[in-house]
Order: C-alpha cells, then sequence, then structure tokens
C-alpha cells in the first residue's frame, strides 16, 4: 500500500513503514508527513497489527528532517508548520502499539526527533544522528522537550547547541539507542524485536507503554509550540536557511 510518500507493508503482526523520497534524503515533506499520519492511522485500526516499524528507503537516509525548501518567513507559516510538525513528532508516543524506529543512515533535525519518538532505535553501524537545526538558527523543540530526561541536560544542549553529529555507536553510549547491528541485517533484528513483542501479551505491553509515558509531559512541547515560531522571524535564520538552500556556509551576524 503506498500513502503519499510513504510505503505501509505489513508482515504478519507488524506494519512496515517507509518513507520514500530517498532523492531527498527522506526529509519531511508534505507527502511524507501526510503518508506517515495515514500509514500510522492504518496499523493504529488494524487489529491484526501489533507492532510498527519505522524506516527510510535508500541506504543513505532515515529522515533528514523537515524540508528546508519550503521554509517561509512569515508568522503565520511559522506557527502552523511548528504546531503541524511538532504534533506528527508526538505520533509514534501516542500510538497505543510499540514503534520501532530502523534507523538506516540520517537522523538529522526532525529525523532525529522522530527515532526518539519511537519506543525502540535500531540503528545501522551507518547511521548517524544529529539536531542540526542551530546552523539554520532553528531549534528542535521537540527533541529540547524529550532530551533532558533521555540523555541528561549537559549532553541535550551540548548536542542542540552545536548540532554535533554522532555515529551509531556514540547514540549507543549515550543510551539514546538500543542496539547497532551490521547495515544489512538492520530490518532482519528489527523483525526479530517486533517478533519478541507481539509474543508476549498485548495488553500489557500496552500498558507499559503507556505507563513509561506518562512521565514524558506535555508542557515543555507545549512551550516549544508558543515560542519557536519567532525563530523563524530573525534574520540569523534567514541566513541560515538561504545558505542551506545556496549550498554555502552561513554568515550569522
Ligand atoms: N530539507 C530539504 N531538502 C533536503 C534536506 C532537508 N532537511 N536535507 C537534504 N535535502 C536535500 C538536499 O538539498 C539535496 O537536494 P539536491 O540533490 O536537490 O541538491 C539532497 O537532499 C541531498 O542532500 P545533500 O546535502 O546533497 O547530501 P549530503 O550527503 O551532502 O548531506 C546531510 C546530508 C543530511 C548532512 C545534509 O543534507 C543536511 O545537513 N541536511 C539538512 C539537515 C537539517 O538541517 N535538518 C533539520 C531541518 S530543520
Amino acid at each position: 500500500m503506498q500513502f503519499d510518500s510513504v510505503n505501509y507493508e505489513t508482515h504478519g503482526t507488524t506494519a512496515l513503514i517507509t518513507f520514500n523520497e530517498p532523492d531527498k534524503l527522506n526529509a519531511l515533506s508534505t507527502g511524507i508527513r501526510s503518508g506517515f499520519c495515514k500509514a500510522l492511522d492504518q496499523a493504529r485500526h488494524d487489529d491484526d497489527i501489533r507492532v510498527i516499524i519505522v524506516t527510510g528507503a535508500g541506504d543513505k537516509s532515515f529522515c533528514a528532517g523537515a524540508d528546508i525548501s519550503g521554509f517561509e518567513f512569515t508568522p503565520s507559516y511559522a506557527k502552523n508548520f511548528i504546531d503541524e510538525v511538532l504534533d506528527i513528532l508526538a505520533l509514534a508516543e501516542q500510538i497505543n502499539k510499540p514503534v520501532i524506529a530502523a534507523v538506516n543512515g540520517y537522523a538529522f533535525g526532525g529525523g532525529f526527533e522522530l527515532s526518539i519518538a519511537c519506543d525502540f532505535i535500531i540503528a545501522s553501524e551507518q547511521a548517524k544522528f544529529a539536531v542540526p537545526e542551530i546552523q539554520l538558527g532553528l531549534l528542535p523543540g521537540f527533541a529540547i522537550a524529550r532530551l533532558n530526561k533521555l540523555i541528561g541536560r549537559q549532553q541535550a544542549k551540548y548536542l542542540s547547541m552545536t548540532g554535533t553529529k554522532l555515529s551509531a555507536e556514540e547514540a549507543k553510549d549515550l543510551g539514546l539507542i538500543l542496539k547497532v547491528v551490521p547495515h544489512e541485517q538492520l530490518l532482519t533484528q528489527a523483525f526479530a524485536l517486533a517478533d519478541e513483542l507481539a509474543s508476549k501479551p498485548q495488553m500489557a505491553i500496552r500498558y507499559a507503554k503507556s505507563i513509561y509515558n506518562r512521565e514524558l509531559g506535555g508542557d515543555e512541547l507545549t512551550y516549544a509550540k508558543d515560542v519557536m515560531p519567532f525563530l523563524f522571524l530573525d534574520d540569523d535564520t534567514k541566513e541560515g536557511v538561504t545558505a542551506f538552500r545556496e549550498k554555502r556556509k552561513p554568515i550569522f551576524k
């Protein structure tokens, strides 16, 4: 099945959701955003599906984050964009079935955030993780809301204030991900974990997810929705985004 730019397959009790715009590194285009929502909805309502795997098409990228080519610098665009993207990034936390991110390459920006919203991350040894928004004058609102608890305040601030890129092993050392596997075994290992989860009593699995996720809170995301749109009105952001589009280094004020 195809939902916009997202492929959807079922394999027994597992749904495999694949972002499918590899030429654009599976950045969160309109087609990937809408397709992801529809695919998750399909999995949510299919009683035969117990576990969901999310991955990216191609060898290079899981998801390179928000679609920078579509950015505009008006208050209404910024507010709508931030509201929509933060809601989409939180979807994997909210669905009542376990979600595994099988990270096949770049998990940058929104791709990083989408992966940490999943219950488990299995990464190819080729995977790279970063929240590089600072280079655009922006911030990773969802990651900022979640990273304190995941990796501690020091590392969280360091990653989001510098945009430092992590290898899969470095991400594992920080406790961001469950395991690193050889690239060609990524989906096999993700399906093995899915089968293991699917073999357990499902009511207990779903309660476990909701009990763990209760502590995520909600205030930080609401705050991010309120303040992040202002970043789009800053001259340094216009420069950062323009520089990315022109494939040059930004010159910040
Ligand atoms: N939005 C839109 N297009 C993107 C994109 C994004 N987030 N990330 C990559 N692309 C596009 C590039 O513009 C390029 O398109 P082109 O072939 O038409 O020129 C294509 O995907 C390949 O990317 P490229 O930068 O050439 O690949 P690379 O291997 O040299 O670098 C990255 C890969 C991920 C390091 C680099 O693309 C990058 O930094 N992307 C932006 C990540 C980011 O800042 N995300 C957060 C956004 S808020």
